[in-house]
């Protein structure tokens, strides 16, 4: 495979908990995919497929058993601040405000005062939390939390975002409200995304290929290319179709 400059790409990534030779009982195995920067991609599939566990690998935060993960040219080894992490339970620190849980990845890299409050502000003011700034997370609705988890990774001038289902704990029209949050930042900040989701009408609405993983995925996962018009009409016949293709895969996944 080329070794493409920008973007993201996996090459024969397989997963086993258990790391004795032999005795392997692999999650996914031999999985390649090419992610193009700016792509918004979704990963789709039944529940213990392997999508977080595909995330984390992605994101250095797990070791791939074998295979590697190249982001632009450079082979991930360990977590890198260019590859920003959105989890569903939002990870906020509870004794930061807002603005501070914002600002900590600049602290921590030694930024000056001046530079990250004058980042900080500005970023706070694009993603709407200038008014919650002063407030601590347990303060916040769901929205806001997430707002601030995304906001975080925006002020660390990641490149990637990597998003394991930000959206499942959050109620129906605060969803809504978020997934055009991401389409918008997506575009705005020229973002490439990695968004697990097991939200058939989310994964069409924002991606620009849906990955659908299944059960002891081996190689190449199976994509649909997502090629609507803006603003999305959901009741398309083509939005329909993709539906459609999503749900079939996810119940042929399914074997009770
Ligand atoms: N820390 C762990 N130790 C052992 N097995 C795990 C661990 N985390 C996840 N698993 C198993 O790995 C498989 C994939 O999990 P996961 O990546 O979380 O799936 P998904 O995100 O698609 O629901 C599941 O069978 C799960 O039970
Ligand atoms: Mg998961």
């Amino acid at each position: 495979m080329i070794k493409q400059e920008k973007g993201i790409t996996c090459e024969n990534l397989s997963y086993s908990w258990t790391k004795h030779p032999g005795e392997e009982d692999y999650i996914f195995r031999d999985v390649s995919f090419t992610i193009q920067q700016g792509e918004f991609i979704s990963f789709i599939g039944p529940s213990g497929c392997g999508k977080s566990t595909m995330l984390n690998i992605i994101s250095g935060l797990l070791a791939p058993y074998d295979g590697k993960v190249i982001k632009d040219g450079i082979e991930v080894m360990s977590p890198d601040k260019d590859l920003g992490v959105v989890f569903q339970d939002y990870s906020l620190f509870p004794w930061l405000t807002v603005k501070n849980n914002i600002a900590f990845g600049l602290k921590l890299n030694g930024k000056s005062k001046n530079e990250i409050d004058t980042r900080t502000d500005d970023i706070l003011k694009r993603v709407g939390l200038w008014e919650a700034r002063k407030k601590y997370p347990f303060q916040l609705s769901g929205g806001m939390k997430q707002r601030t988890a995304i906001a975080r990774v925006l002020a660390n001038n990641s490149n990637y975002m990597l998003m394991d289902e930000p959206f499942g704990a959050l109620d129906y029209q605060t969803r809504l409200n978020m997934q055009s949050f991401v389409s918008e930042v997506s575009a705005e900040f020229n973002k490439t995304i990695l968004f697990v989701t097991h939200h058939v009408e989310e994964a069409i609405i924002l991606s620009d290929r849906v990955f659908l993983m299944s059960v002891n995925q081996k190689e190449k996962m199976d994509e649909l290319i997502i090629d609507l018009a803006k603003p999305i009409d959901i009741t398309s016949s083509k939005f329909n179709e993709y539906r459609k293709y999503i749900i079939n895969h996810l119940n042929k996944e399914v074997n009770f």
